[in-house]
């Protein structure tokens, strides 16, 4: 699909989403776009950025706005990074090569996770951008340290390590409707492939024909198998569920570049994460895909920033889907957004150039929002522009008065309390 044919039909992100739930059979876009258990934090992000309001100010120059800001001592065009995902070529047709491009188009960095179909060398290959690499550690340490040592080899800028997924998630939808990894056809899933034939073709068959059966590149050879053929357990490595700081303090020693702990919700974590030596923390919860009930992180957002954000970069991932919800986190202090199904709606519903449009649509929005809201530039961002429903700023009080005082002071609770 061309990018122009996008602009004119996909206005927002919820637009990619439509158009990617008609491409991609009910279990493939089910796996994009639900959580876990019941839904509960997907549906509690969405309602975390629901509960914070815009005050704008007027009569203000906001001729020329300006989105960049530096990420790493890196040049961004915009406080945005794509969060790692797995199995984005699932969906599209090279769709991590084309979500990489897409995101070095947008002069932004591009998270690839260990979980892709492409090598990570194609994609540096292939991609004139910033990449970052995204693993789990592993049980067997050895291949987490040989993993670190192939980004470098390849040129990988950042590591982050997810440290949020010690067990696997439970998605009951994906058991109904017969999706998993491996993955095979039966009988909860045939119709619903074959009801998708545009998918069919110009996925499984086009990437069958041009590259063979789809493999987890990155993984460790020995477990370098078939999506479609392998036994369970073996493809998936087996989770880690013995993290421990002094791995992150031997991995902090392996990466000299910029090391970056994604899963923090609590400030004592994100406390940790910055003695522990990382560079830089994402508050997330997974997008709501992992501990259901997990509280939204733009909740706890405010007081793990003012714990540790003079120490370290902080991102916030989880829930981003329109400018303003940028802006809303921007001001609660976190340095950048990072976006995981609003980038992926877009390779769901036109490959590389659904991606790019993601990514257009979420830049115009911030723009937009930010000299409505009379700021120029994200310098000016501040938690003065907001005012909290009352339910997330009592959450905030009563999880940490400190932090809901500092906002009270900038009148971003205190009308609310
Ligand atoms: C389909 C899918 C696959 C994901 N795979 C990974 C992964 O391999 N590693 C990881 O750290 N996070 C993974 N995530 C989580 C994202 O990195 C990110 O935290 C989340 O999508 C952010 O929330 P959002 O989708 O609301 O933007 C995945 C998310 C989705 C939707």
């Amino acid at each position: 699909m061309s990018i122009e044919k996008l602009r004119a039909t996909a206005l927002s992100i919820a637009d990619l989403r439509e158009m990617a739930r008609e491409h991609l059979p009910r279990g493939i876009f089910e796996y994009v776009a639900r959580g876990s258990d019941e839904d509960r934090s997907l549906g509690g992000n969405a309602r975390a950025f629901d509960e914070i309001d815009l005050v704008p100010r007027v009569v203000r120059d906001v001729s020329e706005p300006n989105t960049s800001c530096k990420l790493f001592g890196e040049p961004c065009a915009a406080p945005i990074a794509v969060s790692p995902t797995g199995f984005a070529s699932l969906l599209w047709l090279d769709g991590e090569v084309g979500s990489a491009r897409a995101a070095a188009r947008a002069g932004i960095p591009f998270a690839l996770s260990t979980g892709s179909i492409t090598p990570m060398e194609q994609i540096r290959a292939e991609v004139d951008g910033q990449l970052w690499l995204q693993l789990y550690v592993w049980p067997q340490r050895e291949m987490t340290r040989e993993l670190i040592a192939r980004a470098r080899r390849a040129r990988y800028e950042a590591l982050i390590i997810t440290v949020d997924t010690p067990v696997a998630p439970f998605r009951p939808y994906n058991l109904k409707n017969g999706f998993s990894i491996p993955f095979k056809i039966s009988s909860r899933n045939f119709w619903d492939i074959v009801t998708h034939p545009r998918w069919l073709y110009g996925v499984v068959f086009r990437r069958y024909l041009k590259s063979g059966p789809m493999v987890a590149e990155n993984y460790p050879e020995q477990l370098r198998v078939p999506v479609s053929a392998a036994k369970p357990g073996k493809f998936n490595l087996p989770f880690c569920d013995n993290v421990s700081w002094d791995d992150i303090r031997e991995f902090r020693r392996l990466w000299d570049g910029p090391l970056i702990l994604k899963g923090i919700l609590h400030p004592e974590d994100a406390a940790r994460a910055v003695e522990a030596g990382c560079d830089g923390i994402i508050v997330s919860n997974h997008g709501g895909r992992n501990l259901d009930s997990a509280i939204a992180p733009i909740r706890m957002l405010p007081e793990i920033a003012e714990r540790v954000g003079h120490k370290t970069t902080v991102l916030l991932d989880s829930g981003i889907s329109r400018g303003s919800d940028i802006v809303k986190a921007l001001a609660l202090g976190a340095h950048a957004v990072m976006v995981g199904k609003a980038t992926l709606f877009g390779v769901g519903a036109g490959g590389e150039a659904g991606a790019q449009r993601a990514l257009e649509i979420l830049v115009d929005e911030l723009v937009r929002v930010m000299t409505n809201s009379g700021v120029k530039d994200l310098g000016s961002i501040s938690a003065g522009l907001l005012r909290l429903s009352h339910e997330f700023a009592r959450t905030m009080l009563e999880l940490n008065p400190e932090a809901a005082q500092t906002m009270a002071s900038t009148n971003a609770v205190s009308a609310r309390l």
